[in-house]
């Protein structure tokens, strides 16, 4: 029997907690017996102290045995492996990546989050086609997955519930940039998920979580440790985020892209690298590939013959959506009223590009939300995007706005210009992949 005040004290004094005082607190987040003030202050002794790898697998597996852990036994007979990023703006790469490695073969049942803040998210994305349910029952979700080998779900209240009242504490104390948190955060919903291996997308630049390589690193690395000693084979690409990935960011607009992409119309370089590169990750943790040449050719041909298209095709319907999105998207994805370029100031080179001012351009539009329970404008966004390095002249487009009226959008087309610097010199371009964690 422990005491909330006896575990807290430990911590707070730098000592590592046993498997049984990190379950008790886990449970104690779940059924209400840590108050509010004593998840909070445990949650800042841990940010101030932090925590041993063994320590965090057990607070990992303990969250993620706070619900529902979904077996597949039953259901799948493939290797079941998922990708998550840290978050990014512009970054559609899972809606591109399920399908890809489905076609591989591999079953992905993804189960992905809203978009908080400057960055987006899969579920908001994908809420921007008619008739998609993002919220199946799991016996639906399940039947999906072993129809088409891929759903994408949004998150639900029964997986690692106590990371949800978790993670609202540490929002309103100050603890939410804590790798030893971050870490069990993540992995407790991922792992609850039911995966065999897993894919880390840890962003780094001004628009994501970490904004240094040496922070991303440490989390990848965090993450990478935890999860295998979870049982969970994983592998973790570091990616830049100094610049909006691929050419749009808002909702409707990256489902086009996507649909452009799998369709061949349009493959963005540097979207189309991460992609390819995480892919072949995913086809060699489950064992599809043996090596990384043989991965990346999986991936590549998943593509090029159409089959990931299909799949996407399929996902989409059987999740509700439209039959024909893929040949009739101009008439089903939602529209903004008023679409205007956004031209360069002057001559130069496209240079800083504040990254998470321009998800928070998005923001103010109403194409994403800083409380959970704001409605979403899914029309409203940037297409056209110019990426880092492009040479331009006075007067070039270097974006394109979408927005619902003209007051908007020329609030929007003020920030973008604020955030995006046209350089007189030639500009550094970050590579689009740092390094790989294994
Ligand atoms: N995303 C999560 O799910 N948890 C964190 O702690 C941070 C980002």
């Amino acid at each position: 029997m422990y005491l909330p005040q006896n575990i807290i004290r430990q911590k707070r004094n730098k000592q590592a907690l046993t498997e049984a005082e990190i379950q008790c607190f886990v449970d104690g987040v779940k059924n209400g017996d840590f108050t509010d003030a004593q998840v909070g202050s445990m949650a800042m002794a841990i940010w101030l102290n932090g925590m041993t790898t063994q320590e965090v697998v057990c607070l990992t597996m303990a969250m993620r045995d706070s619900g529902t852990v979904v077996d597949w036994q039953n259901t799948l007979d493939l290797p079941i492996v998922d990708k998550h990023s840290t978050g990014g703006v512009g970054d559609k790469v899972s809606l591109m990546l399920a399908p890809i490695v489905a076609a591989c073969g591999a079953n992905v049942p993804m189960i992905a989050g809203q978009g908080l803040g400057h960055t987006g998210g899969t579920v908001d994305k994908l809420e921007a086609i008619p008739g998609f349910n993002v919220r199946p029952s799991l016996p639906e979700f399940q039947k999906t997955v072993k129809e088409q080998r891929t759903a994408i779900i949004s998150q639900t209240k029964d997986l690692a519930p106590a990371d949800k009242r978790l993670y609202s504490i540490r929002d309103v104390t100050s603890t939410v940039e804590s790798i030893p948190l971050i870490t069990a955060s993540i992995l407790s919903k991922k792992l609850a998920a039911g995966l065999e291996s897993l894919v880390m997308d840890v962003k780094v630049g001004n628009g994501a979580m970490m904004a240094d390589i040496e922070s991303a690193k440490k989390l990848a690395n965090s993450i990478v440790s935890v999860a295998n000693g979870a049982g969970t084979p994983t592998q973790a690409l570091i990616t830049d985020m100094n610049q909006p990935l691929g050419t749009t960011v808002g909702n409707a607009l990256e489902i086009q892209e996507t649909i452009d992409y799998l369709k061949g119309k349009y493959r963005e370089p540097r979207l189309h690298e991460i992609t390819i590169a995480l892919a072949a990750r995913m086809l060699l943790t489950s064992k599809i590939a043996s090596d990384i040449t043989q991965a990346t050719d999986l991936a590549e041909s998943a593509l090029a013959s159409g089959k990931a298209a299909e799949i996407f095709s399929q996902m989409i319907t059987a999740m509700g959506g439209p039959a024909d999105l893929l040949t009739n998207s101009e008439n089903i994805l939602p529209k903004a009223n008023i679409i205007k370029n956004i031209v360069a100031p002057k001559a130069g080179f496209i240079g800083t590009m504040d990254t998470r001012a321009i998800g928070m351009a998005l923001v103010q539009m109403g194409g994403g939300r800083v409380d959970h329970n704001q409605t979403l404008d899914y029309s409203v966004g940037f297409s056209d995007i110019k990426p880092k390095g492009t040479k331009v002249l006075e007067g070039d487009i270097i974006a394109i706005v979408h927005a619902q009226d003209e007051p908007q959008a020329f609030l929007a087309i003020k920030q973008y210009l604020t955030a995006v610097e046209i350089s007189s010199t030639e500009v550094d371009v970050e590579p689009v992949i740092h390094e790989l964690i294994q």
